[in-house]
C-alpha cells in the first residue's frame, strides 16, 4: 500500500502526482518491485476504468507508454495530440479543456503541458487523480522513477549512486525531477554542462567543470538533450560537441561497470553518437521498457485508491 509523505496538507498523492515528495523512500521501493515483476505482455482481460491522455506538448515515450500500461491495467484510453483536431484549435483553453474531459467522466487523467500549466490549481477542481506526463522544465516524475528503476540494476538500494546529468541542464525538466528523488532515495547527483546551461551551486552544489573528471566520479551518466527551443542566446554546438560529447573516447573514463543513459529524444551527433548503443554498458532501450513498467506499476497504485 503505498502512502503519501511529506506534504501533510496535501492527502492524497496523486492529486496531482507532479512532485515526487508526494510519495516516501518504501513506496518507491514497492512500486519498483512491482514494476520488476511485471510480464508487458500479461494484459487485463477487461476494461473496468478510463483514463485521459492530454499531451499538449510533443511526446513518443512518456504518451504512448503511459498509454500501454493504462491499456494493460484495464483502462481504456482517449488521448489528445498537441491540441490538434480538438476545440482548442478554435480557443478553448487549456485548463477549460480538461475540465471538460473530466466532466465526460474519465477516472485518471494523465497530463503534459508547459510550465504555466496550473497541475496543483485544477488538481482541486476535479474528482480525478492526475499523473503529470512532463511539465515545462519543472518535472518529470514518471521519467525520474524509469530512470531510477533502470539505475537499481548496479544500485539495489541507491546508497552508492553517483549519478552525472551532461549537457543541457538547466532546462531539464528530468534533471528537476531527479533532484527530488535522489533526496527521497538517497543517491548523490552532480552536472557537467557547457556555461549558461547548469543551474547554481544552490541547486546543485556538484558540478566538474570537465567530462573527464565527471566521468570519474560516476557510476552512471545521463545525457541530455540540448533544448534548442527553450535557448534565447546563441551557441556554438560544434564546440559543445568537442567537450561534452558522450562519445567513445570520453566515455573510456566511465567504470567498466558504470550505466549509460538518455532521456530520449537523442541528437545522435551531439549529446553522444550512435554507436554508443552498442556499448555494453548502455541502457537507453532498457530505460524506454522501463518506462511502461514503472507506469504500469504507478497506474495499479493509483486503480487501487480509485
Ligand atoms: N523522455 C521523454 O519524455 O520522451 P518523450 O518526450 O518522447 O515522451
Amino acid at each position: 500500500m503505498l502512502s503519501s509523505k511529506a506534504n501533510p496538507s496535501r492527502s492524497h498523492p496523486f492529486k496531482p502526482f507532479v512532485s515526487l515528495k508526494n510519495l516516501n523512500r518504501e513506496s518507491y521501493l514497492e512500486l519498483f518491485k512491482v514494476a520488476r515483476s511485471l510480464s508487458l505482455t500479461q494484459l487485463e482481460p477487461t476494461q473496468k476504468h478510463s483514463a485521459a491522455l492530454l499531451f499538449f506538448e510533443p511526446s513518443t515515450r512518456t504518451r504512448l507508454s503511459f498509454d500501454l500500461a493504462l491499456k494493460a491495467e484495464g483502462f481504456a484510453t482517449i488521448v489528445i495530440e498537441s491540441g490538434a483536431g480538438s476545440s482548442i484549435e478554435k480557443g478553448e483553453t487549456l485548463e477549460d479543456t480538461l475540465y471538460n474531459i473530466a466532466a465526460m467522466g474519465v477516472d485518471i487523467l494523465v497530463v503534459r503541458a508547459n510550465e504555466s500549466f496550473p497541475y496543483l490549481e485544477i488538481a482541486n477542481q476535479v474528482r480525478q487523480p492526475i499523473l503529470c506526463g512532463g511539465w515545462g522544465k519543472r518535472a518529470h516524475p514518471t521519467q525520474a522513477m524509469l530512470d531510477a528503476l533502470t539505475l537499481q540494476e548496479i544500485a539495489p538500494d541507491f546508497r552508492d549512486l553517483r549519478l552525472l546529468f551532461v549537457g543541457d541542464v538547466l532546462h531539464s525538466r528530468v534533471f528537476s525531477s531527479h533532484r527530488e528523488l535522489s533526496q527521497i532515495l538517497g543517491y548523490e547527483i552532480a552536472v557537467c554542462g557547457p556555461a549558461g546551461m547548469t543551474p547554481s551551486s544552490e541547486v546543485c552544489p556538484k558540478q566538474f567543470l570537465t567530462l573527464s573528471e565527471g566521468l570519474k566520479w560516476s557510476t552512471a551518466v545521463m545525457a541530455l538533450r540540448y533544448q534548442k527551443e527553450r535557448h534565447s542566446g546563441s551557441y556554438s554546438f560544434a564546440e559543445i560537441k568537442e567537450q561534452y560529447s558522450l562519445n567513445a573516447q570520453a566515455l573510456a573514463q566511465l567504470d567498466a561497470q558504470g550505466l549509460i543513459l538518455h532521456p530520449g529524444p537523442i541528437e545522435f551527433g551531439l549529446e553522444t553518437e550512435r554507436e554508443t548503443l552498442q556499448d555494453p554498458r548502455c541502457r537507453i532501450w532498457q530505460q524506454v521498457e522501463n518506462g511502461v513498467r514503472v507506469r504500469r506499476a504507478l497506474v495499479r497504485a493509483v486503480r487501487a485508491q480509485l
